[in-house]
């Protein structure tokens, strides 16, 4: 039996660990290692190091798990349980030296996410959370925010790096912006998800996040009393993935549906 409290606990250690790499062995001349998807998806040699660090300490602490990792791809393992590690979340914040940037690590136990950390230390706070266990940050419980009805939500929103993708996306943001309090776009989906979870912000939702995007602060939304699903009763995907409370969900699902958010095609 695999408890989700440790393995969060392990998860918020390790996590913490790498981000105390990255605050410390942040290189004040850092630069592009390489690039991914377009030419503006980066990865810096600290996402490298900070990802060896979280499959070193997985590694030792349990031997038999698998690993999933933004930059070193899968790992097979045996126990049924699977680390789903981005080692920095908000690269481009992280190469700017802005703050919003995150180490995000969920844990699988036969496909189901049970736990996740998310660590945000230039921040100074940790999120975490595990299935049935409620959501935390800095070891205070955390809840999303009452519903304010569409007109009054702070809204969440994250854009690809492909040109065609962003190109829709502004269209849609264009659109929704006329029926909500205001559009926010802080540059990690881990980090907006978690902000949904502690009422920083109303709702949250992009299309194109990977699964290492999600986990961790999908499962803390969720604890934390969001629905985060994707659109018509589908999961949250790279196809789409909201998160709101119960009424604002409903309500935002139906705008961002009418709207086309979930396709890059005019
Ligand atoms: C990105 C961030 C960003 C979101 C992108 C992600 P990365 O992750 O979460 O906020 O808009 O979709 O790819 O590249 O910084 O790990
Ligand atoms: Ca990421």
């Amino acid at each position: 039996m695999e408890e989700p409290s440790k393995l969060a606990d392990l998860a918020r250690e390790i996590a913490e660990e790498a981000g105390r790499l990255l605050v410390h062995g942040r290189p004040g001349d850092l630069g592009v290692l390489s690039t991914k998807s377009s030419p503006t998806d980066v990865v810096t040699e600290m996402d490298t190091a900070a990802e060896r660090l979280i499959r070193d300490r997985i590694a030792l602490a349990r031997p038999g798990d698998a690993v999933l990792g933004e930059e070193g791809g899968g790992q097979a393992g045996s126990s049924g349980v699977t680390w789903v590690v981005d080692p920095i979340d908000g690269t481009v914040n992280y190469l700017y030296d802005l703050p919003a940037w995150a180490v995000s690590i969920g844990v699988e136990v036969d496909g189901v996410t049970v736990a996740g950390a998310v660590a945000a230390p230039r921040l100074g706070e940790v999120y975490t959370g595990w299935l049935g266990g409620g959501a935390w940050c800095n070891g205070r419980q955390i809840a999303v925010r009452s519903d304010t009805g569409l007109a009054g939500a702070l809204v969440a929103t994250g854009f690809g790096y492909q040109a065609a993708r962003r190109d829709r996306q502004g269209a849609v943001v264009a659109g929704l912006l006329p029926r909500v309090r205001d559009i926010r776009r802080a540059g990690s989906a881990a980090l907006d998800l978690c902000s949904v979870a502690c009422g920083r912000v109303d709702a949250y939702f992009e299309r194109g996040t990977q699964v290492w995007d999600r986990s961790a602060g999908g499962l803390i939304a969720a604890e934390a009393g969001a629905t985060v699903a994707g659109f018509r009763g589908a999961q949250a995907s790279e196809a789409m993935t909201l998160a709101a409370s119960a009424a604002t969900f409903g309500l935002l699902h139906d705008v961002l549906v009418e709207l086309g958010a979930d396709r890059d095609d005019y």
